[in-house]
């Protein structure tokens, strides 16, 4: 089987479907992580699935919406009908009928092409898409400190070396994200409502409205580097509650205050964390990293403290398929494939953990 078509580039296919949204994504990339990486992006196809009736995802809805869409995005994607090196997909973690939809479908193509596979963690994914700059790698000094906020995580991660990660504190409860939807779905906001509470949050910014209530900051001051979430809702809740309905201008206040209470929680924990480990670059990604008030608290924060952010653009750090082809193709390079048929879909897969 060859695997490497030209001398000096492999075109990896990228295939994700954790969660609501599918993706495939096509790059040809070359040379090594550190020195002279470069890719192209070929192909970067994603539809996103809308569960806003549901006020949050269906599993089985999700997976056959997946069926559905992946082929129609892999006919976008494959330009001339060519077929790739290797296939990357995400094996987890994420919603277990979800990840299958993926992962059969790569086996499909993986027999029919006769290409190799890799198994790719999706947050792995969300890590490695925030590092790269320019279609090259940013100038990256390691260790590396990942801050991981997504609707299903919220986590810490201590990169010692490129592809080694440690988790050194996440969410007991909640994920970030988590907490953004069910307040929205509290103040009546379709799901998931983190980006439409930050415009909430942004205009209440604009018109002066500032809460005339506080929301806690859970952890804020705990000496480690843990999260908990789920207590914001509460207090939301509570707040709606005694105001008795929500009015526009106590949603815009909530929003306000809701943001400014995870931002603060978020940047008060990655200070904790790149100070104990004399961490120079912080890496944030995850559909909470969309949030442009957090990334600039982080940003304004981590500047003082000489510390470098690295960020995707907001529409890369939600979910698609360049985030799996990108280190799919550093875990080729390192001829790290899985066999196809047995690859199987682990809902809990945690970061550093064989997938
Ligand atoms: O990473 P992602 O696309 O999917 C997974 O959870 O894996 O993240 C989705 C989450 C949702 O909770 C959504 O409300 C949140 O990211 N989100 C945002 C923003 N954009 C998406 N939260 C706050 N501000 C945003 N601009």
């Amino acid at each position: 089987m060859t695997i490497m078509r030209y001398k000096h580039s492999m075109r990896i296919l990228g295939i994700e479907s954790s969660a609501d949204d599918s993706g495939v994504a096509l790059i040809e990339a070359s040379g090594a992580f550190g020195k002279d990486f470069h890719f192209k992006v070929l192909a970067n196809e994603v539809a996103s699935q809308h569960h806003a009736e549901y006020g949050g995802i269906f599993p089985n809805v999700a997976k056959n919406e997946h069926i559905k869409n992946l082929p129609l995005l892999l006919e976008k994607a494959l330009l001339n009908d060519e077929k790739p090196d290797v296939i990357a997909v995400t094996v987890g973690p994420g919603l277990a009928p979800c990840l299958w939809a993926g992962i059969t479908f790569a086996q499909k193509l993986a027999q029919k092409w006769n290409v190799p596979v890799v198994a790719v963690n999706h947050l792995e994914g969300h890590i490695v898409m925030s590092m790269m700059k320019d279609a090259a790698l940013a100038a990256i000094e390691y260790p590396v400190l990942a801050l991981l906020i997504s609707g299903g995580n919220t986590q810490l991660v201590l990169s010692r070396e490129p592809f080694r990660y440690e988790i050194i504190g996440k969410t007991r409860d909640d994920a970030a994200g988590e907490a953004f939807d069910k307040v929205g779905r509290m103040l009546g906001v379709p799901y998931p409502g983190g980006a439409e509470l930050s415009r909430l949050a942004a205009q209440a910014r604009a018109e002066g409205l500032v809460a005339d209530f506080k929301l806690p900051r859970p952890m804020l001051h705990e000496d480690n580097y843990e999260f908990s979430f789920s207590g914001l809702k509460t207090a939301a809740l509570r707040i709606v509650e005694k105001a008795g309905n929500v009015s526009d201008e106590l949603r815009k206040r909530m929003a306000r205050e809701l943001e400014e209470s995870i931002a603060d929680v978020l940047v008060s924990k990655t200070l904790r964390a790149v100070e104990a480990y004399g961490v120079t670059t912080v890496v944030t990604g995850g559909g909470v990293a969309a949030n442009t008030f957090i990334r600039a608290q982080l940003e304004a924060a981590l500047s003082q403290a000489g510390v470098a952010l690295l960020v995707c653009p907001p529409q890369l750090s939600t979910d698609n398929g360049l985030m799996i082809a990108l280190p799919g193709y550093f875990h080729a390079l390192q001829k790290d494939f899985a066999d196809p048929m047995t690859l199987r879909a682990n809902p809990d897969l945690v970061l550093g953990e064989k997938e």
